[in-house]
């Protein structure tokens, strides 16, 4: 067993831990404040080609590895977790959900080809305020009209929902069905009918985008459909296996990200004449975070792993997703304990960072139901 980055994987961490220190640490807190998201910032790094890095070059992305895709998403979030999940949901969710499908090579570059570079933005489309953990709640429906399908219905939480060109709809064609009769259509942002809703007002990743989105008699081609009715369900599942991978390795990034700034603040920081590094009791806690963010790493590493080399990854990438999450939320919560009231105070990024972390335990699938995913396993 190899643990070494490969040389090109070691480029991409260090591009992203680039980006992030200087052109994503100066501003973070101000979009936090301001709940405004870098669209320029997003535009920029887009340049790189990142956000198809794991997809092929034949679909139009860049043929990297997926363990590349997230350690770049792990760096980004180490300083902004709102501008890593808006990657991850761009590349993972809705990239995923394209190259995943049994759509045409030539639709999966249309769609895809435009994100891989940034000058479009994806998102995808799955939770309705009657479905959020039970995915196959959905109410939206798609009936087929001539050559087109008609839309109708609504989605929720739409992270990059107001900013994005191409949402991926999860949808109904035969409701009677359920989860049988789901398929999935990409809409384009313009689309008569198809509108941006509620802007949520967030605790934390306040920088992120994310909203309602409305379907009103949304008149959509059918060579915009990538999945067919009966596949939708299992595009969504599949898709979001490889998404909570995206979610783990941003649980890790701000993880890593609280862990050395309490380090750096415990060394400089004196109290009854000594840095208080040299209490026994803080230092234990950190060692044993230290420990925890290394388990969670492998966990992480090797649910990517598993899906680059071909082998079952649902269950890695939810243990990934479960322990990853959970540490950023322990870390996070220690770190603003360890900086005392500094840590409570915006400019040491800590208590954003806290607030960020609990997020990740809920979304892409609750860390309850990364438990039922890993326990239905178990007992097959
Ligand atoms: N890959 C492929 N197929 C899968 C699958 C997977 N990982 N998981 C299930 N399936 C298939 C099953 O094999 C089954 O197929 P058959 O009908 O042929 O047997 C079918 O899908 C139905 O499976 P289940 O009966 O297990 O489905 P279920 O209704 O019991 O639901 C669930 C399972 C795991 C609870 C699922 O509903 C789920 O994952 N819920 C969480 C939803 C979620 O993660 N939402 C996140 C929204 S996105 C988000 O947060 C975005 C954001 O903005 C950041």
């Amino acid at each position: 067993m190899n643990f070494e980055l490969t040389k090109d994987q070691q480029r991409i961490q260090q591009m992203a831990r680039e980006f992030a220190q200087n052109e994503l640490l100066p501003g973070v807190c101000q979009r936090d404040e301001e709940g405004q998201f870098p669209l320029e910032l997003f535009a920029k790094l887009g340049k790189t080609g990142l956000y198809g890095l794991p997809y092929s070059t034949e679909l139009g992305g860049l043929g990297g590895s997926y363990l590349s895709y997230i350690l770049a998403v792990e760096e980004l979030s180490k300083v902004d977790a709102s501008f890593g999940i808006a990657f991850s949901v761009d590349t993972s969710l809705y990239g995923g959900s394209i190259v995943n499908s049994s759509a045409p090579d030539e639709v999966k570059k249309r769609f895809l080809a435009p994100i891989t570079y940034g000058e479009k933005i994806g998102s995808f489309g799955l939770t309705e305020h009657t479905a959020g953990s039970d995915a196959a709640g959905q109410r939206t429906v798609a009936a087929k009209d001539g050559d087109s399908y008609v839309l109708n219905g609504g989605k929720c939480f739409n992270t990059n929902g107001p900013l994005a060109d191409y949402t991926v709809i999860y949808c109904l064609t035969d409701p009677e069905l359920g989860t049988k009769g789901m398929a999935a259509f990409v809409v384009e942002k313009g689309t008569p009918g198809f509108t941006v809703g509620k802007v949520e007002n967030k605790m934390g990743i306040r920088s992120a985008q994310v909203s309602d989105m409305h379907l009103e008699n949304v008149r959509v081609p059918a060579d915009h459909m990538i999945a067919k009715p009966g596949e939708g369900f299992k595009l969504a599942m599949k898709t979001l296996d490889g998404g909570r991978i995206g979610v783990a390795a941003q649980g890790l990034g701000i993880a890593k990200g609280a862990f050395e700034i309490a380090r750096t603040y415990m060394m400089e920081r004196e109290q009854f004449d000594k840095p208080i590094s040299k209490q026994q009791y803080l230092a234990f806690q950190m060692a044993e975070m230290q420990t925890e963010i290394q388990a969670a790493e492998l966990l992480l590493y090797k649910a990517a792993m598993d899906k680059e080399e071909g082998r079952p990854y649902t269950v890695s990438a939810a243990m990934a997703k479960l322990t990853c999450t959970n540490v950023a939320m322990k870390v996070t919560t220690q770190a603003v304990q360890m900086l005392g009231g500094n840590g409570y105070m915006k400019e040491y990024h800590v208590e954003r960072m806290m607030r960020d972390a609990k997020i990740t335990q809920i979304y892409e699938g609750t860390n309850e139901i990364q438990k039922l995913v890993i326990s239905g396993q178990l007992f097959r």
